[in-house]
């Protein structure tokens, strides 16, 4: 099949103004997979990407194909010629500027493993994160000809809790220290600050921890932080096309073989489960329908996805089939009626094409 052209979603579009978009939600809710998703979608929609992990467990860049050889290098190791992932995190960040103040290795090294330094990061708490912060900023300040290298950076944060630090230092380093921290830190936090630049989005899934841990979170970004808040997105989303009731075994009729009417059953069971979790999800999301963000919904996908696939699959969820440019199928596109997903596609700006899902 030739590949069909595809737009982003609006959400997205929006999202990829900015040049700064952090990932933030509880463990496990798939974070790590939906920060690549949207890296990986904006690289193939013309961005130059980098893809930030501060996690350090290189998930990333796993998921993102990286050969686990380069997965521990230091700088940006290339998936494509738009995308690039960097994992790293507040160990790294800080190991990494005492060997800018001590060049020489064998001492930095002997320092690092020292008792005396381990009580010092401890007794300096938010450190590490200030550090990690300052090389995103570093990142986002890189420049090639002038234009900046990167066109959008994506940043998978740690679980939540611990998340916050990380967006919460550089304004507490500006305020509590003076001198030349306090201006670096200054210029960071107005950088994050910045809603032209910079995005916090959350992830949750329809679960009832994470929901709620996800209107905490809002709740502190917004007031406490005052951050510029992105788009919320729900992963592992169940969709049913047919209703619970619709999907009855005993509506079974005719004359099947035991062993067609035991697929079939098996089948029925599956549509019916998909059409419960479907209905339950409604009710655990309804607290976060309050939220005065754009929703971007992540399907399950299916079963046995292997790492390297999951992103490519989950990507489609983030575009939508772009209208026919051709005159010829202007005038019936026209004709077609409206569904959200086609007006959505008429209001996004970036475009590329890539491979339909196969039927
Ligand atoms: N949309 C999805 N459909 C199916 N499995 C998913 C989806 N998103 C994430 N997963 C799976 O959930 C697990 C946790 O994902 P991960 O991105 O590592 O979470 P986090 O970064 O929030 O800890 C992984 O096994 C991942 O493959
Ligand atoms: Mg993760």
């Amino acid at each position: 099949m030739p590949p069909v052209p595809r737009t982003l979603i609006p959400a997205l579009a929006a999202l990829a103004q900015k040049r700064l978009l952090f990932f933030a939600g509880k463990g496990g809710v798939g974070k790590t997979t939906v920060a690549a998703t949207v890296a990986f979608t904006l690289a193939r929609h013309g961005k130059k990407t980098l893809l930030i992990e501060l996690d350090d467990s290189s998930r990333a860049s796993r998921l993102l194909g990286v050969s686990s050889t380069d997965q521990h290098a230091t700088g940006p190791q290339p998936v494509s010629p738009s995308l690039f992932v960097l994992s790293t995190s507040g160990q790294i960040a800080l190991e990494e500027y005492l060997q800018l103040i001590i060049p020489f290795k064998p001492l930095s090294r002997a320092i690092v493993e020292s008792r005396a330094y381990q009580y010092f990061v401890a007794a300096a708490p938010g450190l590490k994160e200030l550090l990690t912060m300052g090389k995103v900023w570093y990142e986002e300040r890189k420049r090639e000809a002038e234009q900046p290298l990167w066109d959008i950076i994506v940043i998978d944060l740690p679980a939540t809790g611990h998340s916050l630090q990380y967006l919460r230092m550089p304004r507490a380093a500006h305020e509590t220290f003076g001198g030349i921290i306090s201006r670096e830190a200054e210029r960071i936090a107005a950088v994050l600050h910045d809603p032209e630049k910079t995005a916090v989005n959350l992830v949750t899934t329809p679960d009832e921890l994470p929901v709620s841990e996800t209107q905490e979170a809002y709740q502190q970004l917004t007031e406490d932080l005052r951050l510029p808040i992105g788009a919320l997105f729900i992963n592992r989303m169940h969709t049913a096309p047919l209703p619970a009731e619709a999907l009855q075994t005993t509506a079974l009729h005719g004359t099947l073989s035991a062993r067609e009417r035991q697929l079939i059953e098996l089948l029925l069971r599956c549509g019916h489960n998909e059409a419960m979790e479907t209905d339950i999800q409604t009710v655990r999301l309804q607290p976060l329908q309050p939220l005065p963000l754009p929703v971007i919904p992540i399907p399950f996908a299916v079963a046995d996805a292997a790492d390297e696939t999951i992103v490519e699959q989950l990507s489609l969820a983030l575009t939508t089939a772009a209208p026919d440019p051709s005159p010829r199928n202007r005038k019936s596109a026209r004709q077609r009626p409206r569904t959200p997903q086609t007006s959505h596609a008429e209001t996004s700006h970036v475009e590329t094409s890539h491979a339909a899902p196969e039927e």
